[in-house]
Order: structure tokens, then C-alpha cells, then sequence
């Protein structure tokens, strides 16, 4: 396996590392403390061409690999997790599902849009008593012909309010179970779609969360992604890339909170030296460093895999099941590192901490990733 970086990997890096800490940096701390969602940093980044990475650029995307997608992710969530979750379900959750899945006016109409960051779009699976156990959906489709009248509620809706396309998925038949399901394209301001309440959480607080409702809205029959009863499939298609996203996030979060601490050992003072020049703090980056290399790696082989078009459904599971794993152990030591400094907010590293955790929930939760990698090894 050769994860030496082309040319065109490495300056898609440098323009990351570049923009996160120029552009995002500043302000990150005030956009958490005031739940602060970043439309003007999001605006930009869909200029830079971060918001449709991989799109093909006839759809107005930047035509890059999923390789390049793990390196973006990774330097823009080392800095601002709440705006790479809003990076990540744009490009793998919503513009590739379209791409791979949309008919052509549906992505002319809708993916040329989404690929430049001109509107952001969300991803609606998760229902009140739906997360994990996905083909529970109780919001409905009903056909009525020439359109579906969509009734229900979707909660911790990423990109919730400031989405203009919404990706959701419904029961329309559900005798027929998963395969009764269909994923709607919903456009904000249907008549009957209304935001619900938005989310006051731990970490990503500038990513803005919300729940939605839908009382009869009419969404046309060419709003349908896929065959009928295509949407459950269309979701987990659609999930196993997103965890490749939502690892390198993970990734980004605990090199970002490890950069920090060995910054901070390097200056701070204990007992007549740099703390680490203290084997107790040496011990403790070199366990960093060791997590966060092994989480890049599975992070670059899932999408290098992908790339490559072949099988990546186990190892994006094991990328996000681990790197998520990495992102938590990591931040908690940083903030350890830092001592009385780590707890309070100019630090960083305490934010990055109450981010990680999310990564162990969302797009799947680390049971979920680590049944659909058993899944895979019983399947072969
Ligand atoms: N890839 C492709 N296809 C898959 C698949 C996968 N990973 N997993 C299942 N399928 C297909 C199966 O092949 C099967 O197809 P057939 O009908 O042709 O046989 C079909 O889907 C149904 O499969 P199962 O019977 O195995 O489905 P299940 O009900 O047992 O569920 C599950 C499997 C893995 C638990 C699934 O429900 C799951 O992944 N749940 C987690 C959902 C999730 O990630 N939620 C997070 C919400 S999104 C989010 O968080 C976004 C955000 O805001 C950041």
C-alpha cells in the first residue's frame, strides 16, 4: 500500500490547513460559546471548492478523490469541527448520494447548486425513535400519484435551518419494510415544512441542529431519488461513505488537540523544564501520536479503497469506529497536557474534547459501526 500524496493531495492539504487556520481560527471560540452557525466561513469554503470536493466538475465540483476529501477534513476539523460536519454531510452525504443516485435534471437542478456551496444541503434520516434502528421511520410518503404527501418528524437534523435541499427519507409502504422506503428531495419553503427547534448541545455548537416537521407537504414524483422503495438503500449507500467523512473529522479533531498539547509542553514550565522534557508528558504524546498515525491510516485506506472502486463498507466502519475512539482518548489527554489551561476555553483544547464525542454517535454509533463490520467479515 503507497500513501505517498500526489502533488495535487498535497496542495489541496496546504489550502485546508491554510484556510482553517486563517479564516476559521479566528472566531471559533465566541461562534461555540454562542452557538454561532458559520454561513460566512461555509460561504467560503464553497468558493474554495470544499463543499463539492469530489463532484464531477461538470456539476460544478472540484473533480478531486475521496484521499484529497480525508485531508481537508482532517485540517479544517483540527480547527472548526462545527464546520466540517456541515463539509462532510454536503459533500458525502448529499452531493454524492445525487450524484451517484439523481436523475440528470435532478442533479442539474439541484447538484450544480449544492457543489459550490451556493445552497447546503441536509440529510434527513434520524427520527424521534428512529437513529439506529433506521427502517423504523415513522415519517410518511404517502403516493398520491404525481406527488407524495409527506407526514412526520425528523430531529438532529444537521444543517437543519440553513439548508435549502433536504434529503428525506420515508415510509411509503411499510408492509413491505425497508424496501418500502423512499428518499425525497424537499426543497426549504414547501408549503407544510417547518425547522423546529434548534439543538442546544455539548460540542459542534456552531453546527446548526435541528428538528423538522412535515405536514402535507407535497413533494413531486420527480423529487424521488431512485426506483420506488430505493430510499433505504439509498441510505446506507449513501452512510458508508459518510463515515469515511465523519472519521477523518474524528482524525482531525484529535491531531488538532494533540498539535496543541505538544505546542503547550514544548513552552510551559514545571519543576525547572518544559514539561516535556517529563517522560510522564513524553508517555503521553507518543500514545497520541501512535492513535492518531493508525486512525490516518485506516482513514486514508477507506478512501483510497473507495477511489479505487472497490468494497470500502468495512473499512470506513473501522475508520470511524476507531478514529472516533482516537478523537475522544486523545482530546482528554490533551486536555490533561494542558493541566488547569485545558479546562478553560482560550486553550481550544476543551472544545475539541466536548467535540469528539459526537463522532461517537453520529452517522452511526460505534456499536453500529462495529455490527456492520461484523456484518462484513461473516459475509465473507
Ligand atoms: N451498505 C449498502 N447496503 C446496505 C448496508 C450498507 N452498509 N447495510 C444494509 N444494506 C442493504 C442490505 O444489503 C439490504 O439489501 P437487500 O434488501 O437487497 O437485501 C438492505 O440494505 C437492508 O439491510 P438489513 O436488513 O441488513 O438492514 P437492518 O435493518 O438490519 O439495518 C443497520 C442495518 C446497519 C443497523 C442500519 O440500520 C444502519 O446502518 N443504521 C444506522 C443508521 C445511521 O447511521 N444513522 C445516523 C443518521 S445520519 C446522520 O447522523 C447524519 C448527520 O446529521 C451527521
Amino acid at each position: 500500500m503507497n500513501f505517498e500524496l500526489t502533488e495535487e493531495q498535497l496542495a489541496v492539504q496546504a489550502a485546508a490547513r491554510d484556510f482553517a487556520q486563517n479564516e476559521l481560527l479566528p472566531g471559533v471560540i465566541e461562534r461555540d460559546e454562542e452557538q454561532k452557525f458559520p454561513a460566512e466561513q461555509i460561504k467560503k469554503m464553497g468558493e474554495l471548492g470544499f463543499m463539492g470536493m469530489m463532484v464531477d466538475p461538470k456539476y460544478n465540483g472540484g473533480g478531486m478523490d475521496s484521499v484529497s476529501y480525508v485531508l481537508a477534513m482532517e485540517e479544517i476539523s483540527k480547527v472548526d469541527a462545527s464546520c466540517s460536519v456541515a463539509m462532510s454531510v454536503n459533500n458525502s452525504l448529499v452531493c454524492w448520494g445525487l450524484e451517484k443516485f439523481a436523475t440528470e435534471e435532478q442533479k442539474q437542478k439541484y447538484l450544480t447548486k449544492l457543489a459550490t456551496g451556493e445552497i447546503i444541503g441536509a440529510f434527513c434520516l434520524s427520527e424521534p425513535e428512529a437513529g439506529s434502528d433506521a427502517t423504523s421511520q415513522r415519517t410518511t410518503a404517502e403516493d398520491k400519484g404525481d406527488y407524495y404527501l409527506l407526514n412526520g418528524t425528523k430531529n438532529w437534523i444537521t444543517n437543519g435551518n440553513s439548508a435549502g435541499v433536504y434529503i428525506v427519507i420515508a415510509q411509503t409502504d411499510p408492509e413491505k419494510k425497508h424496501k418500502g422506503i423512499n428518499a425525497l428531495i424537499v426543497e426549504k419553503g414547501m408549503d407544510g415544512f417547518v425547522v423546529g427547534k434548534k439543538e442546544n448541545k455539548l460540542g459542534i455548537r456552531g453546527s446548526d441542529t435541528h428538528s423538522l416537521m412535515f405536514t402535507d407537504v407535497k413533494v413531486p414524483k420527480e423529487n424521488r431519488i431512485g426506483e420506488d422503495g430505493f430510499g433505504f438503500k439509498f441510505a446506507m449507500a449513501t452512510l458508508n461513505g459518510g463515515r469515511i467523512g465523519i472519521a477523518s473529522q474524528a482524525l482531525g479533531i484529535a491531531s488538532g488537540a494533540y498539535e496543541l498539547a505538544l505546542k503547550y509542553s514544548q513552552e510551559r514550565k514545571a519543576f525547572g523544564k518544559p514539561i516535556a522534557e517529563h517522560q510522564a508528558i513524553q508517555f503521553k504524546l507518543a500514545e497520541m501520536a501512535t492513535q492518531i498515525e493508525a486512525a490516518r491510516l485506516l482513514c486514508l485506506n477507506a478512501a483510497s479503497l473507495k477511489d479505487q472502486g472497490k468494497n470500502y463498507v468495512k473499512a470506513a466502519a473501522m475508520a470511524k469506529v476507531f478514529a472516533s475512539k482516537v478523537a475522544m482518548d486523545v482530546t482528554v489527554e490533551a486536555v490533561q497536557v494542558h493541566g488547569g489551561y485545558g479546562f478553560v476555553k482560550e486553550y481550544h483544547v476543551e472544545r475539541l474534547m466536548r467535540d469528539a464525542k459526537i463522532t461517537q454517535i453520529y452517522e452511526g454509533t460505534s456499536e453500529i459501526q462495529k455490527i456492520v463490520i461484523a456484518r462484513e467479515l461473516l459475509k465473507s
